[in-house]
């Protein structure tokens, strides 16, 4: 009920902002040429809906009010928001990114600043309510689930731009976490499209992290995960942007690497000669490898055992006990 209720709004107000992007001359100054400077193409901003928030401080208030939406319901949307007892726009002067569920309904926005601002937040996104439920959204997962189930992978980048820029660069089959960590939900999301999760994200020591953290959840939801590192300071939009679409497809080919073994490759090269780092190593691997549910995919792990074992320099059947000892 409520839930309805708030993809109608959520409608309305996609509209609104498309026509306040395309139909204005405050959007077109402001926003589609920042979008356009920045490499999307037409094509791409309707496809993902994108629109813009005006400068006035309720210009979707006022006209959402004179079509009678229910106020507090415009405030659980997270466009509206009260301030001293009064209504007014929640974003302004912003580009306006569309979620939309796996069906295709729009259950919130993602609203960027345009340029750089200090003390304002880069992004704003729709607080939880009946159907913007953080923890369990995917960006993008509307327009790639064709894709990903054709290649039979799906690559997950951070942001939503990452998304757009590939779609446009033909790459389809790609989903945005948000920024934050990976959460078991979104994995079973992945999950239900393909078993093959290929996670795209910063060089950075940051990115690496990310990556790491959500690997041990990733193999226990049965995941097969790859990973690639974009070169530093860039981020898949970025990169996309500076070496084009076949550049991107072939950094991505000859840089996918299987992340239980580049998470050995890591700790090998900290531990240098230092036995208790290398022990602590095989500690670590030995639990990732572990994590694989060993019922659906022994020779999975098997191989695992075999490879890590090889770089480990040690005796395979020892390490395959220590696997053991954590199941
Ligand atoms: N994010 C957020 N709130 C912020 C910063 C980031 O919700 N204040 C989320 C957004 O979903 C964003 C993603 O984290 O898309 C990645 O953040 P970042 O890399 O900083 O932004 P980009 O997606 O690269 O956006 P842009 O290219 O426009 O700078
Ligand atoms: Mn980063
Ligand atoms: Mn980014
Ligand atoms: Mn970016
Ligand atoms: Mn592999």
């Amino acid at each position: 009920q409520t839930a309805d209720s708030l993809y109608i709004i959520n409608s309305f107000a996609q509209q609104f902002f498309s026509k306040q992007l395309f139909d204005t001359e405050e959007g077109q100054a402001v926003a589609l040429s920042y979008l356009k400077e920045r490499g999307f193409r037409e094509d791409i901003i309707q496809k993902f809906q994108l629109g813009y928030s005006p400068r006035q401080r309720d210009a979707f208030t006022s006209e959402a009010l004179k079509q009678q939406y229910n106020a507090e319901l415009l405030t659980k949307t997270g466009i509206v928001a009260e301030r001293n007892g009064e209504l007014m726009d929640n974003y302004r002067e912003r580009i306006i990114f569309p979620v939309h569920n796996n069906t295709g309904k729009i259950i919130g926005f993602g609203a960027r600043i345009i340029g750089k601002k200090e003390n304002a937040p880069k992004y704003i996104n729709t607080p939880e309510n009946e159907v913007y439920i953080k923890s369990k959204i995917l960006y993008g997962t509307y327009f790639a689930r064709q894709s990903i189930d054709k290649n039979d992978e799906c690559l997950l980048v951070e942001g939503y731009t990452d998304v757009i820029s590939l779609h446009q660069a033909g790459i389809e089959n790609v989903v945005a976490s948000g920024g934050t960590s990976l959460t078991p939900d979104q994995l079973r999301l992945i999950k239900k499209y393909s078993n093959n999760l290929t996670i795209l994200y910063d060089g950075d020591a940051a990115g690496v992290k990310a990556a790491m953290r959500g690997l041990d959840l990733a193999l226990e939801e049965g995941l097969n995960v790859h990973l690639v590192l974009i070169p530093d300071k860039e981020d898949p939009d970025s990169y996309v942007n500076k070496v084009g679409a076949s550049g991107f497809i072939e950094f991505i080919k000859q840089n996918k690497k299987d992340v239980i073994l580049f998470q050995l490759e890591v700790m090998l090269k900290d531990a240098g000669n230092d036995t208790t780092k290398k022990a602590a190593a095989v500690n670590i691997i030995a639990e990732s490898i572990s994590r694989i549910n060993k019922v659906e995919d022994f020779t999975r792990q098997q191989d695992y055992i075999h490879k890590s074992a090889e770089l480990l320099k040690i005796d395979e059947a020892g390490l395959h006990s220590l696997v053991n000892k954590f199941i």
